[in-house]
This record gives C-alpha cells, structure tokens and sequence, in this order.
C-alpha cells in the first residue's frame, strides 16, 4: 500500500532540502521514544523535525494500517459514506487522507491535535489537495474535547499509547457521545496494543456499540495471551525512509489492531482470517474467528468446492465473505 500521490509529493517537497544525518538523528529519537512507550510530559512531535522524521518513517505505514482498518469497516457496511469526520490526535491528518481516499464525497473534519508543528504540517499538505471543510484545532484529547460537535466517522488512530493509561476510558465516553454513526480506534498491533484495543472493545460493547470489524461477533475475545490478535499490512519504503533508517529491505510489514464499533449493525459478519494462512497442495489452513465467537484453525480441502475456491484466495485480515480487512 502506498501513500496518495498528492500526499507523497507534499511529504517529498518538505523534506527536499533536510540534511540527512539531522533527519536520521531525528528518526532514532523518536524511534526510541515510540519503542519505550515514553510518557514523559512531552509530545513525541513537539519539534519540527521530529514531524519530518514521522513523516519520512511512519505516516506510510499507519496510513497503511488506518487504510486497511477503514477498509473492513466499510466492507462490513457497504452502504456506509461518511459526510463528516472527526479525527483526534490527528497527527499530520493521517486518517483525513485515508477517509478522502476512500469516501471522496467527505464534505467536512474536524482534526484535533496537540502539537503544534504537526498541526502545521498537516494544514499545509492537505490545503493543497482537499476539497472538504476542514477544521484543525489545537487541544489535548484528554480534557478538550466538550465543545466538539458529533460526527459520522470518529477516529483515534496510534494515540491511546501516548496519553496517560487511566485516560483511555473517559476518553473512549467521550468518542462514542461524539460518535453519530461509527467510531475506529487504531493502534500498534502490538500485545500492548491489542490489550489497550480489548479494553476499548469491552466498553463500547458495554455501551450498546455493534461491533463491525475486525470481529465478527460481540463475546468475549476467543484469543488468548501468548496470541494477541492482530494484522500486517506491507508498506514500500521510499528512498529517503531507507537512508533515514539505514534499512537494507524496500518494504516493512506494519502490525497494527482495531476496532470499529457502529451504532448500526453490519448486515453480515463473516468469518475473519486471524493469520497467514498455511496453505500446500489442494488444501489450504485458515485460523480463523468465528460469528459464534468461537477461533481456531479449519482445514479447507478440495472436497469443500466452491468454499476451498474462496478460502485459496483469503489472506491474512480477509473474511470468508471475500472481503478485505
Ligand atoms: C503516533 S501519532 C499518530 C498520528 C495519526 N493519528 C496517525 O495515525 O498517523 C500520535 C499523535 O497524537 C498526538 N497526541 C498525543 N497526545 C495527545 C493529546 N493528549 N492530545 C492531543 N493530541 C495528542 C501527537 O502529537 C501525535 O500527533
């Protein structure tokens, strides 16, 4: 998966002229932060170049990860078409590219972030390529969000491990007040990730929210630690993210978990692919979790027809309905 063309250009004209070692220098420190989960009273993108060396290092792959994730919510409501989004910890309006790339007719957002150098960075690349209304406010997701007005689509993407671990569930209320039709939460698809993503998922159960994807059920979660649940998406690094990373190989997988949960059911819920699946000849294994709530591996044969046609073709994310997450 790679970035909108539009978007790329705008990310290659402002990091034309950066000097390389100040951007390499800039990708190890906010590499090392984001590894350590560092809570320390300062935003990982508080300093220009901190938002250059995201938007040479991440933004491809959690635009990759929040692509995929919009995907499998709108394969899942096929007759969803958000008019209005609002995005929180908005970052360099990761989430506003990906919605637009998928839902062109989005008329307005609403983007919330608390860093002011991203904030900038992001009305630049998206004056030049939006036709939406677009709002970017400054604010912290943890106090700021009363005066927002709801939305269709409301998004919170790779922020929950940047606030304080007892923000989340107030945070989470408040999402889902703001929240008109459907609410996705994205992050790293790590065990720590699919935890934070377990918690989200409990509570808009609890509050009446019909989960769309990535589960096809609303019980308990069938996976069990060793296991956390989560997807990959391959992301193409460009030149400039190979030098700044010193990284030999063109491309990295981005793990990353999600939920999206809709105040209307999603008319099917297929069976969702929870691995890559095994395949050999005339047979091809699936872990897959069930609508009855229910994972584990089944076998699909050639004596299974159509069925083992359809489950050849899945990868990891699909659903047994041939839809993509
Ligand atoms: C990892 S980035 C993700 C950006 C974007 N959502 C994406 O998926 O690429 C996290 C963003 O959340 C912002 N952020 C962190 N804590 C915040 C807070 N308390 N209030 C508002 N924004 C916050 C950071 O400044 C950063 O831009």
């Amino acid at each position: 998966m790679e970035l909108p063309a539009p978007l790329r250009q705008g990310v290659e004209r402002i990091l034309e002229k950066v000097p390389l070692p100040v951007l390499k220098q800039a990708a190890k420190t906010l590499s090392d932060r984001y590894r350590a989960e560092l809570r320390d009273g300062r935003l990982h993108m508080a300093e220009d170049m901190a938002v250059k060396a995201y938007l040479a290092t991440r933004l491809p792959a959690t635009y990759a990860a929040v692509r995929a994730s919009l995907d499998a919510l709108s394969a899942a409501r096929p007759d969803y078409a958000p008019k209005s989004l609002l995005d929180v910890g908005a970052g360099p309006g990761t989430v506003l590219w990906a919605t637009t790339d998928l839902w062109p007719d989005l008329e307005q957002a609403v983007l919330l972030e608390a860093s002011a150098a991203v904030r900038k960075v992001g009305e630049t690349l998206a004056a030049e390529a939006m036709t939406a209304k677009i709002a970017w406010l400054a604010g912290d997701v943890t106090i700021d969000l009363a005066d927002l007005k709801p939305a269709d689509l409301v998004t919170c993407a790779y922020v929950l491990d940047e606030i304080p671990p007892a923000s989340p569930p107030k945070l989470v209320d408040r999402l889902w007040q703001l929240t008109a039709d459907t609410l996705l939460i994205v992050e790293p698809g790590t065990p720590a990730g699919w935890q934070r993503i377990l918690a989200v998922r409990r509570q808009l159960i609890e509050a009446g929210a019909h989960v769309l994807a990535p589960c096809p059920h609303d019980a308990p979660c069938p996976v069990s630690p060793p296991d956390w649940c989560h997807f990959a998406r391959r992301v193409a690094r460009s030149r400039l993210h190979r030098l700044a990373k010193d990284a030999d190989v063109p491309w990295e997988d981005e793990k990353f978990i999600y939920v999206a949960a809709s105040r209307e059911a999603a008319p099917s819920r297929p069976a969702r692919v929870l691995a890559p699946p095994k395949s050999g000849s005339g047979k091809v294994l699936l872990k897959l979790c069930e609508p009855d709530g229910s994972a584990g591996e089944t076998l699909f044969t050639k004596r299974d027809g159509d069925l083992f046609k359809a489950a050849r073709r899945l990868d990891w994310g699909d659903t047994l309905g041939g839809t993509s997450g």
